[in-house]
């Protein structure tokens, strides 16, 4: 079947040309989640020395719990949308509440947390406990755009591209598929001049087989 080629297509790229990232060096779920909420708006390289640094001044959900208020934001000063940070306070004192300290791994709970939503527990529940849940950040988006040739804005075809997200993903390795769907995005398949000829997908790639991967995704403006 087509769909087990072009999965083993992206894992052996991932394999071989996947970015080393301090996040994916564990499994931590707390790590995970910190990981994801800095990274929802913030680029990677801005990302991983605040990501470190938070890990050192809180280490665990109890450490973020029990922390004022007011550390919290200050750790979080240079990232920019504080809301990011209040929920991210806010969600740890509610699993040490109700959760005992321990993150959820179940996609329901995980979604119900503040400041977590779909793609972003994707990425959590994918990374830390390697469960198939799928991703659709800006960077997907635009990969899969391309890979089908959609010919409508993204936000025009959300339900198509989270089904094709779905139907992708690797049911053996959801977490190295999303990463690796996530690195395709950053450094292959960008939105200006993407690197087609080193792409895993070329050949499966519906808007490089009609040469019109330049002019896609379509603009999200009338
Ligand atoms: N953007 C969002 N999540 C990411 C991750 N886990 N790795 C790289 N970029 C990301």
């Amino acid at each position: 079947l087509e769909v087990v080629k072009i999965r083993q297509l992206l894992l052996l790229w991932y394999k071989e040309k996947g970015r080393d990232l301090p996040w994916r060096h564990q499994k931590d779920p707390y790590c995970i989640w910190v990981s994801e909420i800095m990274l929802q708006q913030t680029q990677v390289k801005t990302v991983i020395p605040f990501y470190q640094r938070w890990l050192q001044r809180f280490p665990t959900i109890k450490d973020l719990a029990l922390a004022d208020l007011q550390e919290v934001l200050k750790a979080w000063e240079g990232l920019g949308y504080y809301a990011r940070a209040r929920n991210l306070h806010k969600a740890a004192q509610y699993l040490i509440q109700n959760y005992n300290g321990i993150f959820p791994d179940r996609l329901e709970e995980v979604l119900s947390l503040p400041g977590i939503g779909r793609t972003t527990a994707g990425g959590i529940l994918s990374a830390a406990f390697n469960q198939p849940i799928s991703i659709l950040d800006g960077n997907v988006k635009r990969v899969l755009s391309r890979f089908i040739a959609l010919s409508v804005p993204p936000s025009k075809a959300l339900p198509q591209l989270w089904e094709l997200s779905d139907s992708l993903i690797d049911l053996e390795n959801p977490r190295d598929f999303n990463q690796g769907l996530m690195d395709l995005g950053a450094t292959v398949c960008t939105r200006k001049n993407p690197k087609c000829d080193q792409c895993p997908w070329q050949g499966d790639c519906q808007a490089y087989n009609k040469g019109i991967q330049s002019q896609l995704p379509m603009s999200e403006k009338s």
